[in-house]
């Protein structure tokens, strides 16, 4: 296991990759691969060597774990073991099929001759985790497909099915049957015929006019990449292989690769591409529980979440039943899925037939009896427990037994909407975020009761419909809206303290955020913020108000929708307009409370905001809310543009240092206006700064 196994086939040694599941080039599988090479060389009765993977991944590359540890560069490196496959005496045939990505591709383009697959996924997707290819990926390729080509699959990432290369140097033969067999009869060929040690090394890579090209590259590139370095060192990598000798290209690539890998970027990339895969992972509910057929859905109310619900199933293929109070109600929803459709054909990334197709899984209904057959029913209705009573015991009547039920709420208790009904195992929160067809993450509320398997199927229908799904156990706000409540509060007190709106968007937004605090209140409407600070101040009088957004609320402004909210909005634009009537009501609120207004810097502003995320994301962890931290950062990654190169609240806290965290929430806990207790860490927080562990590791240690 984790290795590489030799053995022969005549006059062919074949070196088979066993480091399942995608033979990640980890150390051991590097060594099996050189002491394979080192065997074929010493028997004189191999005359060529086949390399091969599994069905599922010649190789999936480097071993993305082993980055940053001592065993990346452990002997046999991956540079030394594509030199030995090149200088190998004997004819190296790779064998291709599955995802061939990565340092997987670098190895096989250090062999002599490759055969593939025709629908084997070739791709440098490198930068993708921050860095460029560093075993020669960029030196290589654009010598088998011109510089072009692989500028753009290097600086893209692309994944392409190798068939799109037939003819190039990069392949030398199509296998449309079995992968072995067309590998040896290849290697056959290249003995019986004495054909040379081909090496890509040697090749040249081509451009007709380089030096426009690269400018060009450069300036596109540098354009869109703007906070990540790599692009643009594939650029310069590339222009090398172009320019430069080889060797020489190889230099600047190890140089370029060995800075990236040590970027802030490249190590919150690779935290989201680990991150990403573990939030599907329950550690209760192993991955082979057995799920629930899921073949047709209900969703109770054709409203905006109602209807961009649908549409995720539709897409999937899945046919949906929309259960609407009213007629006209009813049909609106439709003309809104239909618009969405028509929209999709338009802009030509549908065709019409694909578009009726889905529409035609719809059926529309005025009935819950018309949920009978639905294996799960999504209620997305009005947020108040009265309300979904009502529906969930009516579906308690209707639904079958073993469909389940779920509930789009996005704050209200999950344990209490299953006690209306006689199978709480069978009731779960599906939470999806606005707009619902669009937004990547889904929140899986998991009540008290909710039964194993209820779990397994929702986290397998979530890839079905290509969500990334996020546990979140049941409090008021789920994972992520408990948490911007913090961040958004301190945003909004610090416009009283002394800030302005536009320097609170600006901050927020140079650090990476999509959209600053209050220009994200304004697109989402501050009527809810209103209501729900309304709530909070009554459950806790102690409370600190923010007196500005609820002035501006008793105002009537609620942002894009009523034409001013923390800006002004002209008709039927969403240019956020600075508006001195805010700056009036800010007067006057710092004058009512007898605040001396402080210049508050930059600094301030995102401390503020991103450490009151990361101390109620502590205690989110502390309470088992959320089941590790990475899957609080795929939350905020997925669901609240929290900028992706800095890979999420908690991993940014942890970059920072805990402790420096700890610090800075001590000295604003000094701040005059500051509410007592507010910035006192939570317990966690304090543990891990105190101990150097990072959050995810101390609950390891701690289960130890
Ligand atoms: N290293 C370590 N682990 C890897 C890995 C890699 N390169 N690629 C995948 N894995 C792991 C995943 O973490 C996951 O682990 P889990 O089962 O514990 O969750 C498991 O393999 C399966 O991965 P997926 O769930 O992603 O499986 P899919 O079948 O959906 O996809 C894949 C397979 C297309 C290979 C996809 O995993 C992928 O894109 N992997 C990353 C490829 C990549 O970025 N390669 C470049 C690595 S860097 C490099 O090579 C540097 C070199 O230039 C020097």
């Amino acid at each position: 296991m984790n290795t590489a196994h030799y053995d022969t086939h005549g006059n062919v040694a074949v070196i088979r990759l066993d480091n399942p599941p995608v033979n990640g080039l980890g150390l051991p599988l590097r060594q099996g691969i050189v002491d394979g090479i080192k065997k074929a060389e010493g028997d004189s009765a191999i005359k060529a060597v086949v390399i091969i993977g599994s069905d599922r991944a010649f190789s999936g590359g480097a071993d993305i774990s082993e980055f940053g540890t001592p065993k990346m560069l452990g002997e046999p490196n991956l540079l030394t073991v594509i030199n030995y496959v090149e200088s190998s005496s004997k004819p190296v045939v790779a064998a291709i099929g599955g995802a061939c990505m990565g340092g997987g591709l670098e190895l096989a383009l250090g062999c002599h001759y490759r055969v593939s697959k025709p629908d084997a996924q070739i791709s440098l997707p490198e930068v993708k985790l921050g860095i460029l290819p560093g075993a020669g990926g960029t030196q290589r390729l654009p010598r088998v497909i011109g510089a072009e080509h692989a500028l753009n699959m290097i600086v893209s990432g692309a994944v392409m099915p190798a068939k799109m290369f037939n003819g190039s140097a990069l392949f030398d033969e199509m296998v449309d049957g079995d992968l072995l067999d067309g590998a040896l009869s290849f290697a056959h060929k290249v003995v019986s015929e004495n054909l040379p040690l081909k090496k890509v090394r040697n090749l040249k890579a081509k451009h007709a006019n380089p030096e426009g090209f690269f400018m060009f590259a450069r300036n596109t590139v540098g354009a869109v990449a703007k906070n990540y370095p790599a692009p643009l060192k594939c650029v310069d990598a590339v222009e090398a292989a172009v320019t430069k000798p080889f060797d020489k290209g190889m230099e600047i690539e190890r140089e370029a690769f060995a800075h990236l890998i040590n970027t802030s970027e490249s190590k919150a990339l690779r935290h989201a591409f680990f991150a990403e895969r573990l939030t599907s992972k329950i550690p209760d509910v192993p991955s082979d529980t057995p799920t629930r057929d899921i073949k047709q859905v209900g969703v109770i109310g054709a409203g905006t979440m109602g209807t961009g619900i649908s549409i995720n199933f539709l897409n999937a293929g899945i046919p949906v039943t929309i259960v609407e109070m009213k007629q006209d109600g009813l049909d609106r929803g439709i003309a809104a899925i239909r618009k969405v459709y028509e929209g999709r054909v338009k802009k030509g990334k549908m065709t019409q037939e694909k578009a009726e197709a889905a529409m035609a899984l719809v059926t529309p209904s005025l009935t819950y009896d018309d949920l009978k057959n639905a294996d799960l029913v999504i209620e997305a209705v009005y947020e108040e427990m009265g309300v979904k009573e009502s529906v969930f015991k009516k579906l308690d009547e209707v639904c079958k037994p073993g469909a389940i039920l779920a509930s789009n709420t996005s704050t209200l208790d999950v344990d209490k909407i299953a006690s209306f009904t006689k199978r709480p195992q069978d009731v779960i929160g599906l939470h999806f975020f606005s707009p619902a067809n669009i937004m990547q993450l889904l929140e899986v509320i998991r009540g008290k009761e909710t039964a194993k398997d209820v779990m397994a199927t929702a986290m397998k229908l979530a890839k079905t419909i290509r969500k990334t799904a996020v546990v979140s156990g049941v409090c008021d706000g789920f994972i992520g809206n408990r948490m911007i409540n913090q961040y958004s509060r301190e945003a909004l007190l610090m416009l009283q303290e002394g800030a302005t709106v536009q320097q609170i968007d600006k901050a927020i937004e140079k650090f990476g955020f999509a959209m600053g605090p209050l220009r994200m209140a304004d697109m989402a409407g501050g009527d809810i913020g209103f209501a729900i600070r309304k709530r909070q101040y009554a459950e806790n009088p102690n409370m600190k108000k923010m007196v500005v957004a609820d002035r501006l609320g008793e105002m009537g402004r609620f942002g894009q929708k009523t034409g001013s909210g923390f800006y002004r909005y002209e008709p039927g634009n969403r240019n956020a307009l600075h508006d001195p009537e805010v700056d009036k009501v800010v007067d006057e609120v710092r004058k009512e409370l007898g605040i001396t207004p402080r210049k508050i810097s930059s600094q301030e502003i995102v401390e503020r905001c991103v450490y009151a995320l990361v101390n109620e994301g502590a205690r989110i962890l502390e309470e088992g809310i959320a089941q590790r931290a990475s899957d609080i950062d795929m939350v905020y990654l997925t669901g609240y543009g929290f900028p992706v190169y800095r890979g999420g609240p908690m991993h940014y806290a942890e970059e920072v240092g805990l402790l420096n965290v700890v610090r800075a929430m001590e000295t604003f806990a000094q701040n005059p206006d500051a509410e007592p207790g507010f910035w006192e860490p939570a317990e966690l927080l304090k543990k891990c700064a105190a101990e150097g562990k990072r959050f995810d590791e101390y609950a390891t240690s701690k289960n130890q």
